[in-house]
């Protein structure tokens, strides 16, 4: 059985009509980082239900593009956004921009995809970390020299490692638990400023 914590944050999504409380944790990490700017052609990976989407679209605005992919069917309340193309798939499906209708690299790619929790730490922790890795396989496929990144990462020894080995694959790395985050939860979000590219970064 799922319930959902109606704390402030789930009480002011539903007053701001964002589809999800999360919202306000991109929103803060965009305003302390500057990461989503007008006209940016952004992906955003394991939209659903999409307030990232509600938020994004609106900062990028006509000139902008904006692609989700998700697992879950599509969220037909996104529909209506004209900058906005939705896609049920798994990340691990995907093997380049075109699969998703681009041929452009993207200026920024988002990621809060979490795994189905088993309350298991170990083993949630490992399948947040096999998502994680794979948002980093992809950059050099979908992410812009010079472009940022937010990711979700729950946090574990493992991650740290990760995140420490990859960190020099951008001019500048941060990590931040934006306040609207549960406090019992662990997640944490990893974003990354000025992508080096492949040929840079080690
Ligand atoms: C916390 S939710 C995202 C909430 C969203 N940012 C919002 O603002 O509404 C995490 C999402 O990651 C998705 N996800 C998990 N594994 C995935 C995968 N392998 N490929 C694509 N999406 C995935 C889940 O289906 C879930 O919808």
């Amino acid at each position: 059985m799922s319930f959902k914590v109606q704390d402030h944050y789930f009480k002011k999504a539903k007053k701001d009509e964002f589809v999800a409380r999360s919202v306000y944790k991109l929103e803060e990490i965009d305003q302390r980082f500057k990461i989503i700017n007008i006209g940016d052609n952004i992906v955003d990976l394991g939209y659903h239900p999409g307030s990232w989407i509600q938020y994004t679209s609106q900062k990028i605005g006509d000139d902008g593009r904006l692609v989700g992919i998700d697992i879950r069917p599509l969220n037909k309340q996104l529909c209506h956004l004209k900058n906005v193309h939705l896609y049920e798939m798994d990340i691990f499906d995907v093997k380049s921009t075109q699969d998703l209708g681009v041929d452009d690299k993207f200026d920024v790619v988002l990621s809060d995809m979490a795994p189905n929790t088993t309350g298991i730490r170990s083993v949630d922790q490992d399948r947040s970390l096999n998502l994680v890795e794979m948002v980093f396989f992809l950059y050099p496929l979908f992410l812009k020299k010079g472009g940022n990144s937010v990711v979700k990462v729950f946090d574990g020894h493992q991650a740290q490692e990760f995140l420490k080995n990859n960190r020099k694959k951008f001019d500048s790395f941060h990590f931040l638990k934006p306040k609207s985050t549960r406090s019992v939860s662990k997640e944490f979000f990893v974003v990354g400023m000025g992508y080096k590219g492949e040929d840079d970064a080690q």
